[in-house]
């Protein structure tokens, strides 16, 4: 393909995309027969051979099947007639977090380097720019061996802040570099924003579930977490939230409006307005975890912050999730009413997040190839994301809900009743499989018939198998 630019290495791809495409949105509807080969290709102007290997990708993502001298068929859709999980139902009270040494144990566990890595929230390396990160990392030592010398400023090196700065304008709203403070990741963003904006015995509003990073920090800085009913599809429940606000004294409210961990619910534009409204009316500070924000598979979700007049949204990104966990760099923007607190914290914390990374990853992006890294990341995460819903729909038994994430690459399972996620944890890991149970998303250890898994490594025999083992597991627990 000649446009540089594409995000298509072959025109295979982009029409199995879209046709794959057509399926999901229900234009070509389960049992009808797709074009013959021969006459997509007259429509498209490709020849048979690139129809075919389109024909052939959608067969391996279970969108359609070939049947002997008849053609190609969108296959009927189990994945889609799964149910997602229903809104949560969590205790009303705000609670201490309980279930630290639990997460500790099982965030271990997933790190097993021979296990099928269905538990971490992580891309697979060879779907990052690893390679071009270290040339980028070379050049920078290279240019100025000193950078690895000096402590850098808290805020960050410049060029990475205008980088981020520049990048906010997908999210509705610009910013200017001065906005913008670099941080080890979004895990000490968020740590910084808690204790920014809340004391010591607070309550923290976060969802149910919530990203169990997130309710360690709050364990971890003596704060309590009021957990608020939210939904797989479209998130936290605004009505729950504000009725919860009447009754109890929050200091802040964290959210991931888009593509949550662990349930990829990404929020209506008009609920997250409505969010932002509440937080200002009532002056508390809104952390907005957009770690997952660049992960879309349609339209590049607007942040909280587009709505925000008065500096109530302290929001958050990472690399994490698009280049490298490693290189720990993440960003707050803490809108103007908590830039000083937020500031301060950062010298108390870490001084400044190291240089060298900051200045690898800016190098990277001026360079001009994330755009395109991105559109091939979402593309191939979105087809992740679909042949494991598709595989856990077609073996996981009845009873099993599916949620429907609309950008990252988790899925949030609810296992039939009666399966207990501790215990299949316990046995997949034995068997070599790793998963993240459901209670490591609960302060209090709730979801335990839930586990959260993830498709963000290729596809593969080994990863087909483990959830065929998976599925067995899970129906030997029924009974
Ligand atoms: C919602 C969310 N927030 C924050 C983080 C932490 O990310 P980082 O690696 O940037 O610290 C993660 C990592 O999984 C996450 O899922």
């Amino acid at each position: 393909m000649s446009d540089a630019d594409s995000a298509y290495a072959y025109a295979y791809e982009r029409l199995a995309d879209q046709l794959a495409e057509q399926v999901r949105n229900g234009t070509l509807r389960p049992g009808e027969r797709i074009p013959s080969v021969r006459r997509m290709g007259e429509h498209h102007g490709v020849s048979v051979t690139t129809v075919l290997q389109a024909y052939r990708k959608l067969e391996a993502l279970r969108l359609v099947e070939a049947k002997p001298k008849s053609g190609f068929y969108v296959l009927p859709e189990r994945a889609y007639r799964v149910p997602p999980p229903r809104v949560s139902t969590p205790g009303k009270a705000p609670t201490l977090v309980t279930t630290t040494d639990l997460m500790d144990t099982i965030v271990a566990a997933s790190t097993d380097p021979d296990a099928v890595p269905l538990g971490a929230a992580l891309p697979d390396p060879a779907l990052l720019p690893l390679r071009a990160l270290s040339r980028s990392m070379g050049a920078v030592l290279r240019r100025d061996v000193a950078s690895g010398h000096a402590y850098g400023s808290p805020s960050g090196v410049p060029e990475l802040r205008r980088e981020i700065a520049k990048r906010e304008w997908h999210t509705g709203r610009t910013a200017a570099p001065e906005d913008v403070l670099v941080t080890c990741g979004a895990a000490e963003a968020v740590s910084l924003a808690i204790r920014a904006t809340t004391e010591a015995g607070d309550v923290v509003a976060v969802e149910s579930p919530a990203f169990f990073g997130t309710l360690q920090a709050i364990e971890g800085l003596g704060r309590r977490a009021l957990e608020i009913p939210t939904c797989p599809v479209d998130g936290i429940d605004v009505d729950a939230l504000e009725h919860a606000l009447g009754r109890h004294r929050v200091g802040a409210c964290i959210v991931t409006p888009n593509f949550h961990n662990p349930l990829g619910s990404l929020m209506p534009e008009v609920e997250k307005e409505r969010l932002v409204g509440i937080a200002c009316e009532r002056g508390i500070p809104l952390i907005e975890d957009d770690a997952f924000g660049e992960l879309y598979f349609d339209q590049p979700p607007p942040s909280l912050r587009s709505w925000d007049e008065d500096g109530t949204v302290v929001r958050i990104g990472s690399f994490s999730k698009t280049l490298a966990p490693g290189y720990r760099v993440g960003w707050i923007l803490p809108g103007s009413r908590h830039m000083t607190a937020v500031h301060r914290q950062k010298l108390a914390s870490t001084v400044a997040t190291a240089t060298p990374p900051q200045l690898a990853i800016a190098d990277y992006l001026t360079g001009g190839g994330y755009d395109k890294h991105l559109r091939k990341l979402r593309r191939l995460l979105r087809d992740n994301v679909g042949r494991l819903r598709a595989e856990v729909a077609a073996r996981f038994p009845d009873g099993t809900r599916l949620s429907r994430p609309r950008g990252g690459f988790l899925l949030w399972v609810r296992l039939p009743d009666g399966v207990d996620a501790l215990e299949l944890h316990a046995k997949a890991l034995a068997a070599g499989i790793s998963i993240s149970p459901g209670p490591i998303f609960s302060p209090s250890g709730a979801f335990r018939s839930f586990v959260r898994l993830s498709a963000g490594h290729p596809w593969s025999e080994r990863t087909e198998d483990a959830v065929d083992r998976l599925a067995a597991m899970v129906g030997s627990a029924m009974v």
